[in-house]
């Protein structure tokens, strides 16, 4: 299942960023791949403020994890969300130090996620950005059953 949208502007970026935290599942990772400037710190950024993330969103540029506790409801565990940026990484060895595999992770942002792969959990939901002659212009692939369904949301509330 795929779903290509055109993003026209910065705010048509914003809109998909609210489409995707509103329709969010418990648990979802999410690869973001296009060129340099294709906009996924964008998309990611605005997804972390939808979610309700305050104060400030830097780029993992340098840093490679930028960690967000996501304010959950009542009674629920603080889960967190990840934000990554594997740009400066040649080989997935190179994220040992990161302990990506220790949990607690609600949410995967992903950019350059080609370049550390197997040390990475697959991926629920790929998304593509394309740079057009004026704005962006993004694909949705899912790639699991709850990628599925979760574009199936997205879709229906992209469309109203
Ligand atoms: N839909 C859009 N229409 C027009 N401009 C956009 C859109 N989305 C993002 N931009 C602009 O593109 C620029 C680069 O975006 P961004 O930093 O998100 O790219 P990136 O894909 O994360 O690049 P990098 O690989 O360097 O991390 C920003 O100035 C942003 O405002
Ligand atoms: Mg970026």
């Amino acid at each position: 299942m795929t779903l290509t949208l055109s993003l026209p502007t910065p705010a048509a970026t914003e809109e998909l960023a609210q489409a995707l935290a509103h329709t969010r599942p418990a648990e979802a990772v999410v690869y973001l791949y296009g060129t340099l400037g294709a906009g996924k710190s964008t998309l990611a950024r605005a997804l972390l403020r939808a979610l309700g993330i305050e104060g400030v969103i830097r780029s993992p540029t340098y840093t490679l994890l930028e960690r967000y506790p996501l304010p959950g409801e009542e009674g629920s565990n603080n889960l967190e969300a990840w934000h990554l940026d594997l740009y400066r990484i040649v080989t997935a060895e190179e994220l040992d130090f990161l302990g990506l595999d220790q949990g607690g992770v609600s949410l995967w942002l992903v950019e350059w996620p080609q370049h550390g792969e197997t040390a990475l959990p697959a991926p629920d939901l790929v998304i593509t950005l394309k740079l057009l002659h004026q704005g962006r212009q993004a694909q949705l692939e899912a790639k699991s059953v709850i990628g599925q369904a979760w574009l199936a949301q997205i879709t229906a509330s992209v469309s109203r």
